[in-house]
């Protein structure tokens, strides 16, 4: 049911942990399944995320997610950042399972959360980054689940 490769980042997920004096931190929770992803991004004076790291309270779909997730926005500039979506996250875990889906939304969800407390601390606008919600169920259908 889940690939090798999502088996692999949630048995040994990568990029476990805190930064210290992050330049942003995003938390993003679900609710319905009670979730919780911590994303650090370390950005340099260039714009390019030098670190990642995360803390996730949850599902194992949710580590592999995460910890993908951080692989992938390393080394990236803020906009590549952004592009880092759900889908990508999915696409290089060589997919999930349909139920499983929304734990990748919240990884999704927590880089742009903590892409936009860097912007906050910085006082500048992320072009196409929206206020990200704390908690990713808020407004979703019942039977996406
Ligand atoms: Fe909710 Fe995985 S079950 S994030």
């Amino acid at each position: 049911m889940y690939s090798e490769k999502v088996m692999d980042h949630f048995q040994n997920p990568r990029n476990v942990g805190e930064i210290e004096n992050a330049s942003g931190v995003g938390t993003v929770g679900n609710a319905k399944c009670g979730d919780i992803m911590r994303i650090f991004l370390d950005i340099d004076d260039e714009g390019i995320v030098r670190d990642a790291k995360f803390k996730t309270f949850g599902c194992g779909a949710a580590v592999a997610t995460s910890s993908m997730a951080t692989e992938l926005v390393k080394g990236k500039t803020i906009q590549e950042a952004l592009q880092v979506t759900n889908k990508a996250v999915m696409e290089a875990l060589d997919g999930l399972p349909p139920v499983k889906v929304h734990c990748s939304l919240l990884a999704e969800e927590a880089i742009h959360a903590a892409l936009w407390d860097y912007a906050e601390k910085h006082g500048i606008v992320i072009e196409g980054l929206e206020k990200p919600k704390n908690d990713i169920s808020e407004g979703e259908e019942e039977e996406e689940y």
